[in-house]
């Protein structure tokens, strides 16, 4: 990751996407034997936390003055690493803790079931490019404003959007399942929704997106279907290879 984010004139990107392993301290295994990555740091999350800094001050620069940068990972080191992004990015760029909550899986008896992934987003500058009207959501059905608005007290009449509503900071987002027509079978592939909704709210038409452990590619696939360039890398070759293949570059 490091030689190739090197190789990038700076302030290229839009969006840089990072979705590395989350020092769950296990080799995480797909569903084909050959699709597989490693997540054991000796249980050292200094160690973890050093790896994690040093590719994100490589890529930083990288960024455009307008950009977000979203760290994707969960329970096992996200405290850890807010304090690190704080110290890379300075407090005041931190513009959201998205909390992606999951249905799906098994259920746990020895306490509440942790269904949900952290994903810390920065940018560098007061102003970067943001478009939440691209992903607003269907109102509920209960919804009364949904029917027919709200009157304020100054008697002004507050109509529902036609697009629906805006997103709050956090997302429920099936896990991509085994039945699911995205399903790879790489480890810990995430939703494409998710993606969509990242690269939808945080670059511009045509914008360079960005993803440096792309995995099975999830990123590049909704940049690609969203008329974004694209940048993917990641340091196993069945990754690439699965990445290309979902991208129709191979067979
Ligand atoms: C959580 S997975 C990414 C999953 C991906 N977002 C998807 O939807 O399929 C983490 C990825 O980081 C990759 N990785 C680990 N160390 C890396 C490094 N030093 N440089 C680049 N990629 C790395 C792993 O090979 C793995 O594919």
């Amino acid at each position: 990751m490091l030689n190739v984010a090197l190789s990038f004139t700076p302030e290229s990107f839009d969006f840089i996407y990072l979705d590395p392993p989350f020092f769950t301290g296990k080799e995480q295994v797909g569903t084909k034997e050959n699709l597989r990555y490693q997540d054991s740091w000796d249980n050292d999350i200094d160690v973890y936390i050093s790896w994690l800094e040093e590719r994100i001050r490589v890529l930083k620069p990288l960024l455009k003055k307008t950009a977000t940068f979203v760290l994707h990972l969960d329970r096992h080191a996200v405290h850890y690493a807010k304090v690190m992004m704080d110290s890379v990015f300075g407090r005041e760029f931190f513009r959201n803790e998205i909390i992606w909550h999951y249905t799906g899986g098994g259920r746990s008896k020895s306490h509440f079931s942790r269904k949900h992934d952290n994903l810390l987003c920065y940018s560098l500058s007061d102003k970067p490019y943001f478009n939440l009207d691209a992903i607003r959501v269907p109102y509920k059905k209960t919804s009364g404003y949904a029917k027919s608005g709200i009157r304020a007290k100054s008697g002004k009449l507050y109509l529902p959007h036609p697009d629906g509503t805006p997103l709050d900071d956090v997302w429920s987002i099936p896990i991509v399942n085994p039945m699911s027509a995205e399903r790879t079978g790489y480890p810990t592939q995430k939703p494409l929704l998710l993606l969509e909704r990242l690269i939808a709210a945080y670059t511009p038409e045509k914008g360079f997106v960005g993803d440096f452990c792309c995995g099975s590619g999830t990123t590049l696939a909704a940049a690609e279907k969203l008329g974004r360039r694209w940048f993917g890398c990641d340091i196993s070759e069945e990754a690439v290879a699965s990445s290309r293949k979902r991208l129709g570059l191979i067979d």
